[in-house]
């Protein structure tokens, strides 16, 4: 796949076929992620793979707790002004392409539930990295899950990055081996997309270069 192309293609992807993902595929996606850049070539992303029961347990696990409002892990902020307004026209984009309609709580409820079984994806990759590393190097883990989307299209893969899918550590922590020293950072549902699953269709705004980009230098290259 052309890279132009593959850049311009990658959209979350929420639905996916009933088809396994053979281990021979993810080692070359894994290989190719792992080309990222990283600040003194630390590598410092760990990566989890989950397919099958254990899979299926956690997603299991994730919505109990979500229906009995248990409170999630996220370091996120509530957004404002124009992070606001651009999470509104995602969702808005979202709910149009699956038919909810805002006020049907059933629905939001089913949609929001489908994100923390991972987007019922046959695999869930799960990026973590060591306590002691703090947050300075959550980029480089950002730049390996970019490389990794990417590269997963190649092998005719999709993916949804998801901080749905490490809102309840607990979980992650009862059903994977993940040693105590490391924090999940985010997980990434991934597998072959299903081409009638209406929200897989959505293609999210970008912003004019000109409301971000800022020039300085040569008067010509203005
Ligand atoms: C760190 C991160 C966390 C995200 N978490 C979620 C999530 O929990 N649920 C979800 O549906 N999408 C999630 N997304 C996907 C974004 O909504 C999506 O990338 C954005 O709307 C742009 O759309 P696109 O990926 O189709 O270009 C996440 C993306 C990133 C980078």
């Amino acid at each position: 796949m052309e890279l132009r192309e593959a850049i311009l293609q990658r959209r979350s992807i929420r639905g996916f076929l009933e088809k396994t993902v053979s281990r021979d595929t993810l080692e070359e996606v894994l290989k190719l992620a792992q080309r990222a850049v990283s600040g003194k070539n630390f590598q410092p992303w760990l990566v989890h793979v989950v397919t099958g029961a254990p899979l299926a347990q956690l997603a299991a696990d994730n919505v109990a707790r979500l229906q009995r409002e248990e409170p999630i892990k996220s370091s996120e902020v509530t957004p404002s002004g124009v992070y606001r307004q651009r999470q509104v026209v995602v969702g808005k984009q979202l709910f149009a392409a699956m038919d909810i309609q805002r006020e049907d709580k059933e629905k939001r409820a089913a949609w929001t539930e489908r994100g923390y079984r991972f987007f019922d994806a046959p695999v869930m990759i799960l990026v973590c990295m060591e306590k002691s590393l703090r947050d300075a190097y959550r980029f480089d883990l950002g730049c390996f899950v970019q490389n990794l989307c990417i590269a997963a299209m190649e092998y005719g893969l999709g993916t949804c990055v998801e901080y749905q899918a490490v809102y309840y550590e607990n979980g992650l922590r009862e059903y994977l081996a993940l040693p105590e020293e490391q924090i999940p950072v985010v997980g990434i549902a991934i597998g072959y997309p299903d081409p009638d699953f209406p929200a897989n269709a959505v293609v999210t705004e970008r912003e004019a270069l000109e409301n971000f980009v800022c020039w300085y230098g040569d008067e010509e290259q203005k």
